[in-house]
């Protein structure tokens, strides 16, 4: 194709403001699905992402339009839309030389519509605003169109206005793509280099990758090199999604589409590397490669320690289709065999729990997830934390926590409500704009470590849902962080280690030793807990003995009786983990960590 008549565009949007809708619909204009075979968010594959109504892997698809007389390809790339992916959607808005910034008409700039804007304006992208539900009853488009010029300094009237659900204004969108969208521009005779923007595994196919070409072409059967790695494939099939898979002779200048080269992980192929050629090929790589980096960690058990290998497994599976996970081999006291697993964030860690039961019928323990930190003790030996049982013993001279820029949009009337929350979040506030009369921006720095925990849900109950949220990760600050142990019966467990700010260990060891007390049964003696910062025992509880006389409540000789008894017991024990001396149910490991 002709690169003047391809025009590559994005999608890009506030969770719920209707861009699979709204991409459903391109697809059934353009004809590429047809109308019999339209399920609704066609271009959601995963399960997962069907029901949660998230997208988490974003896909390209190829469609015609004919803006006038002249057929155009139009290139469509998804994005997913969570803060954990930002990675991910800065490579799908490279891979674009437009977006379309579709605001919900009852709702109005939310704070991943500005996080993704801010990425779309740093890869130099056309926007085009557009407004979506105008079908909605409680639609505000005016107020919303002013609102949306005023942010990125257009005129309220070239505001799109469509419904995604009924259609309306949705072909004179396409046309505006194909009119404002620039065409991609590329060298057409140079050494191919084609930028990867998505990598998914496919259990029938291998690797299948995603990539735009921005110099020269590939072809069928050509040898590649990855330059990041130097790795090198063969080209086995080269092709476009239309929205099927559909094989080419190759990719030219401009265009967008798929390759598989047999490998069977996509850490492989890699999202932001560049592919060119074996022999003769490109020299300089596109920019902006960057490893994805693990943010927070959380320990995996099987509740039973038989299905360690099947947990192992599902692991290497998943991993197959997520560069960014990444895990070893752990073993606690407390839990016994399982694995540290590193995530981009939360939803991350929510998503690969949920599969791993799911998909793979496992029963699992996860420990309460933790950041990263970086402990440089007065030798100046260097120490990388991430499981907080091991933070090291001895002279700590520094300690450091990541932390990120956060961005929050509410009405004004709760600002208040969040600078509280922010400050008891050790948040430092870095400016607060207003976007309209009575909606506001504010900006500020957070420890990660005081996000991953439950900040969301205390957010959106502070606002009534009102407020957004979106971050990210800026570096690291030191901090005062102190490790936090609890003791039951004496011995540390390992699995309830956590590192607190120093102002907050308190509070966390008196409510960890409360929460223990209340789930652990009473034994034939007394089981003290304690909550302690290194020596100094910071909180304690006590679970008073009991003598668990079962037989005595059958009264004489019935034997059958007390064998039952005898055996209920022993059932019990099974669901009961030692830890020293102390039987702890199951449960009371999978209460406490839970967070509340
Ligand atoms: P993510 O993929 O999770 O980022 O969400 P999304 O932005 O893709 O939103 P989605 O397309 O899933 O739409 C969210 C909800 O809004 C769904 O219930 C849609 O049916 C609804 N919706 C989308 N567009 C319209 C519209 O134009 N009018 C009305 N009334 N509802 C719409």
């Amino acid at each position: 194709t002709d690169p003047a008549l391809i025009r590559n565009f994005c999608i890009i949007a506030h969770i719920d403001h209707g861009k699979s809708t709204l991409a459903d619909r391109m697809l059934q204009l353009t004809g590429v699905v047809e109308q019999r075979q339209m399920r609704a968010q066609y271009l959601d594959r995963m399960d997962i992402e069907r029901e949660r109504g998230i997208t988490i892997k974003s896909q390209a698809v190829r469609m015609p339009w004919a803006a006038g007389d002249t057929a155009h390809v139009l290139n469509m790339i998804d994005t997913p839309g969570h803060v954990d992916f930002t990675y991910e959607v800065s490579r799908s808005l490279a891979a674009c030389e437009g977006c379309v910034l579709l605001v919900d008409a009852a709702q109005g700039i939310e704070a991943q519509t500005l996080a993704n804007l801010y990425l779309a304006m740093e890869n130099d992208l056309t926007i085009i605003p557009v407004l979506n539900k105008i079908d909605l009853p409680a639609a505000q488009p005016d107020k919303f169109a002013a609102e949306l010029a005023h942010l990125i300094g257009c005129d309220p009237g070239d505001v799109l206005r469509v419904s995604a659900k009924t259609g309306e204004g949705v072909e004179a969108l396409l046309d505006e793509v194909v009119r404002q969208v620039p065409a991609p521009v590329g060298v057409a005779d140079a050494p191919a280099r084609a930028m990867i923007f998505d990598s998914v595994y496919d259990a029938y196919r291998g690797v299948v990758t995603y990539v735009k070409v921005v110099d020269g072409r590939l072809g069928h059967r050509d040898r590649i090199a990855m330059m990041s790695t130097g790795a090198t494939h063969e080209l086995l099939e080269i092709g476009v999604n239309s929205p099927e898979m559909t094989p080419a002779d190759g990719l030219s200048v401009g265009e967008v589409g798929y390759l598989i080269t047999g490998v069977k992980d996509v850490r492989q192929s890699k999202v932001g590397d560049t592919v060119t050629f074996q022999r003769g090929g490109a020299t300089e790589a596109l920019g902006g490669y960057k490893d994805p980096k693990p943010m927070v960690f959380s320990g995996i058990y099987p509740i039973d320690g038989s299905d360690y290998p099947a947990l192992r497994d599902a692991l290497e599976k998943l991993q197959l289709n997520d560069a960014a996970l990444v895990y070893e081999p752990e073993t606690s006291a407390a839990l016994g065999f399982g694995f540290r697993v590193g995530f981009l964030g939360l939803l991350h860690l929510e998503v690969i729990r949920e599969r791993l039961e799911r998909e793979f019928g496992l029963d699992l323990i996860a420990t309460a997830p933790n950041v990263v930190y970086g402990v440089t003790m007065e030798d100046g030996v260097e120490h990388t934390v991430t499981n907080p049982s091991e933070f090291p013993v001895g002279k700590v001279a520094d300690v450091r926590e990541p932390v990120v820029r956060a961005t929050l949009i509410a009405p004004s009337e709760y600002i208040g409500a969040i600078m509280e929350l922010c400050q008891t979040r050790r948040g430092v506030m870095k400016g607060m704009d207003y976007l309209s009369e009575e909606r506001v921006e504010l900006r500020y720095t957070l420890p990660l470590a005081e996000i991953v925990f439950d900040f969301f849900d205390a957010l959106k109950s502070k606002t009534r849902g009102y407020a957004s949220l979106d971050y990210e990760p800026t570096g690291e600050q030191a901090a005062a962080l102190v490790k936090v142990d609890i003791l039951l019966h004496g011995d540390k467990v390992d699995a309830f280690s956590a590192i607190v700010h120093k102002d907050k260990a308190y509070a966390y060891g008196v409510k960890m030793a409360a929460k223990l007390r209340e789930l652990i049964p009473r034994q034939q003696f007394e089981v003290p807990i304690q909550a302690a910062i290194g020596s100094r025992v910071i909180a304690r509880e006590t679970v008073r003995a009991i003598r668990k006389d079962v037989l005595s409540k059958c009264y004489g000789g019935d034997i059958s009786r007390k064998r039952k008894l005898l055996e209920k017991q022993k059932e019990g024990k099974k669901r009961m983990k030692m830890v020293g001396r102390v039987e702890v149910p199951q449960e009371a490991f999978i209460a406490a960590l839970s967070s509340d």
